[in-house]
C-alpha cells in the first residue's frame, strides 16, 4: 500500500515540475545569443533588456528586430524623434500580440530610456557608426541568396542581420509563416532607410526567391 501511494504520487508531482524546469531549460537554450543581440550598447542598459526577456520571451525576436532597426536609423541620422517613435511603436505592437503583458515593462522601459537618454547615442552615431558586420545567414541553403543583400546594401547591415537571423530561428524550431515573415521583413527596410537604389533592387530581387 505504501509504495502504491509514492509510486503513484511520485512520477505525477516529478513530471510537473520537471516539465516547467524543461521549458525554462528550453528558453533559455532558445534564447537569442548574446552576439546577436541588439538591444542596449551601453546607454540602452543591455542588461535590462536582455534579462526581461526571460519573462517575456515570446516576443524576444520582434523586440530584438526593432533594436536592429533602431540602430541602424541612428547610424543613417533620420532624426532621434522619428527614429525613437518608430521604436516605440514597433515594441508595443509586439507587445499587444503577448496575452500575458509580461513585455509590459520592457516596451515601457525601453521606450522612455532611447527618449530620455539616446541623445548622446545619435549625436555619437553622426561620427562613430556601429559598423556593424553582417550576420551572414548560413545554417539553409536560402543563405546563399539570401546574403547577396549585403552587397547591395550598406545602410542597414543590422536589421538585415536580424531578418536573417531570425528567419534561422524560425525554422530550426518550426515556427510559422517563416518565409512569409522574412518577406515582410526585408520588404518592410524600405521604410527605414534613406534612398538606396541598390539595395532596393537586390531586396526585390531576393524576395521573389524566397519559398513558402
Ligand atoms: C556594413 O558592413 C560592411 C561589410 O559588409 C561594412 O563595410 C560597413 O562599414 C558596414 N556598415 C555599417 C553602417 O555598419
Amino acid at each position: 500500500m505504501f509504495f502504491l501511494v509514492i509510486f503513484l504520487l511520485f512520477p505525477i508531482s516529478s513530471q510537473d515540475s520537471s516539465s516547467e524546469e524543461f521549458e525554462i531549460l528550453l528558453e533559455e537554450r532558445r534564447k537569442i545569443p548574446d552576439r546577436n543581440w541588439f538591444c542596449g550598447a551601453g546607454w540602452k542598459s543591455r542588461w535590462f533588456a536582455y534579462g526581461w526577456m526571460k519573462a517575456c520571451f515570446a516576443g524576444q525576436y520582434g523586440f530584438n528586430h526593432q533594436c536592429a532597426i533602431h540602430d541602424d536609423c541612428y547610424d543613417q541620422q533620420m532624426g532621434q524623434e522619428k527614429c525613437d517613435d518608430q521604436f516605440c511603436e514597433g515594441n508595443a505592437l509586439i507587445a499587444k500580440n503577448d496575452g500575458r503583458g509580461f513585455c509590459k515593462p520592457y516596451v515601457d522601459g525601453s521606450c522612455l530610456a532611447v527618449k530620455q537618454y539616446g541623445a548622446p547615442a545619435y549625436a555619437s552615431a553622426a561620427t562613430h557608426q556601429n559598423n556593424y558586420v553582417p550576420y551572414l545567414m548560413h545554417r539553409n541553403e536560402f543563405g546563399a541568396i539570401y546574403n547577396e543583400i549585403f552587397t547591395g546594401c550598406k545602410l542597414q547591415n543590422a536589421t538585415f542581420s536580424s531578418c536573417g537571423y531570425n528567419y534561422e530561428e524560425c525554422l530550426i524550431y518550426k515556427y510559422e509563416k517563416c518565409g512569409e515573415n522574412l518577406k515582410t521583413c526585408i520588404l518592410d527596410t524600405k521604410n527605414y532607410r534613406t534612398s538606396e537604389p541598390s539595395c532596393d533592387l537586390v531586396v526585390e530581387k531576393v524576395a521573389e526567391q524566397i519559398k513558402f
